[in-house]
C-alpha cells in the first residue's frame, strides 16, 4: 500500500507525538477525504470517498502499533471520524467524537495519533459529522495478534473485510435536511456489501476469490444506518472466531445477525463444489425485506452462483438464542486491556447501576430520541476540552439524567449536553431498556464491557440471577429487542469523556447519546495523556491558555 510506511520508532521529532512507546511500531497513513459520484444501486449519488474508494482503505494493524494518520478534509464540511470499538486507553483527545475532538475544517487536515493498545479483532471507523456516515467514509480497521502470541486457530490463507449495511439512495445533506426537520428519514433503498449489490446477470466481478480447500476469514461489520442484518454464505457453514476484540468458543452457524456497529470474525472452508457463491446480507425484522449480495469465486472454479439464496431467519426469538449461544473463549491468549479485572468480572462488587431509557418524542414539533429523558445536542466547545480547561460549567451539566430513571421519563424530551460523572475505576453494571418497538443498539466508547443478559420485558434487580457471570463476551456493541433490556457490566478504568451512542446514526444524531466522564483525580500521566500539542482548539477554549500539563 503506498500510502503506508512502516517504520520503527527510532528518532521521531520531539512533540510531534503525544505518547512515547519504546519500541512499538508506528504505521503512516495519509486520507484524502473527497466527494465523489457512486451508483451502487443504480442511481448516481453523492459519496464521501478516502483516497478515492468507497468504502474507505482498510486500516491493518497489529497490536500496541502506533497509527498516524493524517486527514486532508476536502468536503465542504467539518468532518471527524471514530475508531468504533478501538479503546484509545488513556487518550479520549484522539476519539474522534465530537465531545473529545474539534471537527476537521473543510480545506484543511488533522494528523490522528493513537495507539492500538492491547486489544485484537475487527473494528470499524466511521464518519460521526452531519450524517456523513450516510455517504460513506467507513472502512475497515484490523488489529492483528502480535506474532508471539497464540492464536486459537490456524492462520487463515487470506484475509477480508465485509462491510455490510442499509443503505439510502438519498444523498446525506438530503437526508440530514429531513432530520433537521423534524422528521425520520423512513426506509433505507437497499443493502450493499463492499459498496456494492450484485446484480445476477453473470457479469458481477466477484468480491473476494477462495482456493479450495484453503481456509479464510471473513471480518464482517455492519456498518449501515438502521436495520439488523442476517449475513450468510450459500452452502458455506460459517465459524465464529472473533468479536469485538474477544475470541469467542468457536460455533459454527448457518448465519449470523449483525446489528448496527457489531462485527465478526468469521472462518469460512472453500471444500465445496468450485464454482461461485452468494454471500448475502438481508435486513432483519422489517416488513419488507431488503436483500444485498456479493459473489465468491472459487480459483479455477466454473459456473455461476446458484440464484436461490439461503432463507434467512424469521422473528426475535432466533437472534436472542444467537446472542445467548455467544461465549467468551477463557483459555485463549490475547492481548486484553486490564486482564486483571477480565477472568472474574462475576466476583467483583458493583458499585453503580445506570438503568438507560431509550425514548422518542416530539420536542416543538419536531422528533427527537432521548436517553432517561434528555436528548443530547452537541456543544460547539468540546465537552472533554471545556472540562480540560476548567470552563465546563459554561457549556454542560454534570448528571442531568438520574441512575434510576422515573416511571415517566419517556413522558417528555428536554433538550442539553448529557454527561454522567462516573467515579474512576468503579465496577459499574448498565442496563439498557427498550420500551420501544424497534431494535436498539448501543455503543460504549473507550471500553469493552461483559455482555451478561439479553431479556424480553423489564428489568428487575432479580433478573441479576440469570446473568452470565462466567464467559459473557468482553466487546463494545450490544443490541437491545423491541420490549427488552440489555445488561452490560465494567470497570470504568479508562480516563477520559468517553461517548455511549445508539449505533444508528439517525438516533444518534436526533440525541439519543450521552457522555460518561470518568476523571482520574490525580491529574497524572499514569492515567491520562496530556492534551496533545496538535490538538485543535474551538469554541471557547479556542484562546484560552492551555491548563498545566499532567505530571509523571
Ligand atoms: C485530494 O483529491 C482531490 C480530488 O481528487 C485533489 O484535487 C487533491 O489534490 C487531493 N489532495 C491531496 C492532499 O492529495
Ligand atoms: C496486515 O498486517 C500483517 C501483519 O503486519 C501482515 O502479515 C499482512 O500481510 C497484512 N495484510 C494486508 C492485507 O496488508
Ligand atoms: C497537514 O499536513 C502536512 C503535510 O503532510 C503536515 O506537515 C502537517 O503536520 C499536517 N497538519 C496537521 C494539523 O496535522
Ligand atoms: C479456546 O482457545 C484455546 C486456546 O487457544 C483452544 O485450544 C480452544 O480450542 C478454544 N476453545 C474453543 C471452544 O474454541
Ligand atoms: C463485596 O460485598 C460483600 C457484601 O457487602 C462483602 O462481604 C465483600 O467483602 C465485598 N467484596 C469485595 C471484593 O469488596
Ligand atoms: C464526580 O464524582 C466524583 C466522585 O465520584 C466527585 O469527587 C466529583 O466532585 C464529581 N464531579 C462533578 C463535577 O460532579
Amino acid at each position: 500500500m503506498a500510502s503506508v510506511m512502516y517504520a520503527l520508532l527510532l528518532c521521531l521529532s520531539a512533540g510531534a507525538l503525544s505518547m512515547v512507546q519504546g519500541e512499538d511500531p508506528y504505521l503512516f497513513f495519509t486520507w484524502n477525504v473527497t466527494y465523489g459520484t457512486i451508483s451502487p444501486l443504480g442511481v448516481p449519488q453523492q459519496a464521501i470517498l478516502i483516497n478515492g474508494q468507497f468504502p474507505g482503505p482498510n486500516i491493518n494493524s497489529t497490536s500496541n502499533n502506533n497509527i498516524v494518520l493524517n486527514v486532508f478534509n476536502n468536503l465542504d464540511e467539518p468532518f471527524l471520524v471514530t475508531w468504533n470499538g478501538v479503546q484509545q486507553r488513556k487518550n479520549s483527545w484522539q476519539d474522534g467524537t465530537l465531545g473529545t475532538m474539534c471537527p476537521i475544517a473543510p480545506g484543511t487536515n488533522f494528523t490522528y495519533r493513537f495507539q492500538v493498545k492491547d486489544q485484537i479483532g475487527s473494528y470499524m471507523y466511521y464518519p460521526v459529522t452531519a450524517m456523513h456516515r450516510a455517504a460513506g467514509g467507513f472502512g475497515g480497521l484490523r488489529i492483528n495478534s502480535r506474532l508471539l502470541i497464540p492464536v486459537p486457530y490456524a492462520d487463515p490463507e487470506d484475509e477480508y473485510t465485509v462491510m455490510i449495511g442499509d443503505w439510502y439512495t438519498k444523498s446525506h445533506t438530503a437526508l440530514k435536511k429531513i432530520l433537521d426537520s423534524g422528521r425520520t428519514m423512513g426506509r433505507p433503498t437497499g443493502v450493499l456489501i463492499n459498496g456494492k449489490n450484485a446484480k445476477g446477470d453473470g457479469k458481477d466481478e466477484p468480491l473476494f476469490t477462495m482456493k479450495p480447500g484453503k481456509t479464510y476469514k471473513y471480518r464482517v461489520c455492519n456498518v449501515g444506518l438502521k436495520n439488523s442484518l442476517n449475513f450468510r454464505i450459500q452452502g458455506h457453514p460459517l465459524k465464529l472466531v472473533e468479536m469485538e476484540g474477544s475470541h469467542t468458543v468457536q460455533n459454527t452457524y448457518e448465519s449470523l445477525d449483525v446489528h448496527v456497529g457489531q462485527c465478526f470474525s468469521l472462518l469460512v472452508t472453500a471444500d465445496k463444489e468450485p464454482k461461485d457463491y452468494y454471500m448475502v446480507a438481508s435486513t432483519r425484522f422489517t416488513k419488507t425485506v431488503l436483500t444485498g449480495k456479493g459473489i465468491i469465486r472459487y480459483e479455477n472454479g466454473n459456473g455461476p452462483a446458484s440464484p436461490e439464496l439461503p432463507e434467512a431467519p424469521v422473528g426475535w426469538a432466533w437472534s436472542l438464542n444467537q446472542f445467548r449461544s455467544f461465549r467468551w473463549n477463557l483459555t485463549a491468549s490475547a492481548a486484553r486491556p486490564n486482564p486483571q479485572g477480565s477472568y472474574h468480572y462475576g466476583k467483583i462488587n458493583i458499585t453503580r447501576t445506570i438503568k438507560i431509557v431509550n425514548s422518542a418524542s416530539k420536542v416543538d414539533g419536531k422528533l427527537r430520541y432521548a436517553v432517561n429523558g434528555v436528548s443530547h445536542v452537541e456543544s460547539e466547545t468540546p465537552l472533554k476540552l471545556a472540562e480540560y480547561f476548567g470552563v465546563a460549567d459554561k457549556v454542560f451539566k454534570y448528571d442531568t439524567i438520574e441512575d434510576e430513571p422515573p416511571a415517566t421519563v419517556e413522558d417528555k424530551i428536554t433538550l442539553a449536553p448529557n454527561v454522567v460523572n462516573q467515579t474512576f475505576r468503579d465496577f459499574v453494571e448498565i442496563i439498557f431498556e427498550n420500551h420501544e418497538k424497534s431494535i436498539q443498539s448501543w455503543h460504549l466508547d473507550g471500553y469493552s464491557f461483559f455482555a451478561v443478559a439479553i431479556e424480553p420485558g423489564r428489568w428487575t434487580p432479580e433478573k441479576r440471577k440469570n446473568y452470565n457471570l462466567l464467559d459473557g463476551v468482553s466487546r463494545h456493541t450490544i443490541q437491545v429487542f423491541p420490549k427488552s433490556w440489555a445488561a452490560i457490566m465494567l470497570t470504568f478504568d479508562n480516563a477520559g469523556m468517553w461517548n455511549v451512542r445508539s449505533e444508528q446514526p439517525e438516533r444518534c444524531y436526533l440525541g439519543q447519546q450521552f457522555y460518561v466522564s470518568v476523571l482520574s483525580p490525580a491529574r497524572s500521566l499514569r492515567d491520562e495523556y496530556n492534551l496533545p500539542e496538535t490538538a485543535q482548539l474551538c469554541g471557547i477554549v479556542k484562546d484560552l491558555p492551555k491548563p498545566p500539563p499532567y505530571s509523571s
